[in-house]
């Protein structure tokens, strides 16, 4: 369960309480301010969460404005506004994203869904990300670290299969450690498993960011190497870490048994349930006729 739901009072407003560790520390370890782009931040700020009234859904167009706001907030890079836009209108594209969405009602009454949280994916060949960011060096210190099998070493050199790469993922800083990062990667894993050729999820992240760091090693990511100088920010050069989380044919046999033993099980709910209802009314009115009968000839 979450331990807490910190929020922040209205005097705390524009005191830049905007805070994300991507950004990087100047040399005595402190981060510079980090302005505040999302209007999320007021409307929320009196809003105490209960993170089961959350829902998740994929995110939409009409939500780019305010993921471009919750971008700039929590990362150092500049994305242009086409980075996004190609997410949602290429529409036989291999992304996918998640939102974390919060209902609140406006000042007119209406329903509105705040953006508490988002991940951005990209389903994208092995070859593509084993070529492209690995070394044969750092193959075989993946395999080091995360103590693959051979099974899994066969899925390396196959190009059919694929993995999903988590482009971003964030949470509004206020909303922090309430498992609304952990639930996002959960979902994202769901939908890895459920494609048969998915053999697991990788992402990069910047070496000091150990907030993050620790948040994908408690949600079973493992370190797999260092990619140096990966990231160019405003001129210096920072390196990444690359984790992975890779699945093994035993872990999506049981994901897709579960699954399908679900799907039965709504089938028969849907089926066989009303079915049975139907012939219990029939039984039970051919019952009450007979007693009638019985009665009138009594
Ligand atoms: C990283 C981030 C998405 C985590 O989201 P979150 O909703 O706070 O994470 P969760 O509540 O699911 O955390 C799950 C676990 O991760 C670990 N964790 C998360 N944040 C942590 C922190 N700041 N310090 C230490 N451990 C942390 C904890 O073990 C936590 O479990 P616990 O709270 O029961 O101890 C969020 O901090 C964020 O948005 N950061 C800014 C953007 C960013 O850096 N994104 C990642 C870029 S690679």
């Amino acid at each position: 369960m979450p331990k807490n739901n910190k929020r922040y009072k209205k005097s705390d407003k524009n005191e830049n309480f905007i805070y994300s560790e991507a950004f990087p520390p100047d040399k005595n370890g402190r981060r510079k301010k980090i302005t505040q782009y999302s209007l999320s931040h007021d409307i929320l700020s009196d809003t105490k969460i209960n993170p089961e009234d959350i829902i998740y859904k994929p995110l939409t167009l009409a939500d780019i404005e305010e993921i471009e706001n919750l971008h700039k907030e929590w990362f150092p890079i500049e994305y242009d506004h086409r980075y996004f836009q190609k997410i949602f209108i290429n529409k036989h594209n291999s992304y996918f994203t998640i939102g974390a969405y919060y209902k609140i009602k406006n000042d007119k009454n209406e329903d509105k869904e705040i953006i508490l949280g988002l991940a951005m994916c990209q389903f994208r060949p092995v070859s593509e990300y084993f070529i492209k960011h690995t070394s044969p060096e750092s193959i075989e210190e993946i395999c080091k670290n995360i103590d693959f099998n051979e099974e899994v070493l066969s899925y390396l050199n196959c190009e059919d299969y694929h993995c999903v790469y988590i482009m971003t993922i964030g949470v509004l800083d206020e909303f922090r450690r309430l498992h609304i990062g952990s639930k996002l990667i959960n979902l994202i894993i769901e939908k890895a498993l459920w494609d048969t050729l998915c053999i697991g999820i990788y992402l990069d992240v910047i070496y000091y960011n150990e907030s993050a760091i620790k948040f994908y090693e408690k949600n079973n990511f493992r370190r797999a190497t260092k990619l140096n100088n990966f990231y160019d920010l405003n001129g210096e050069k920072y390196d990444a870490n690359v984790y992975l989380k890779i699945f093994t044919r035993k872990e999506k046999d049981y994901f897709r048994s579960k699954h399908y033993s679900l799907f039965w099980k709504l089938i028969s709910a849907c089926f066989i349930t009303p079915m049975n209802i139907f012939f219990k009314i029939l039984i039970f009115f051919l019952f009450f006729q007979c007693f009638r009968k019985k009665i009138k000839a009594e």
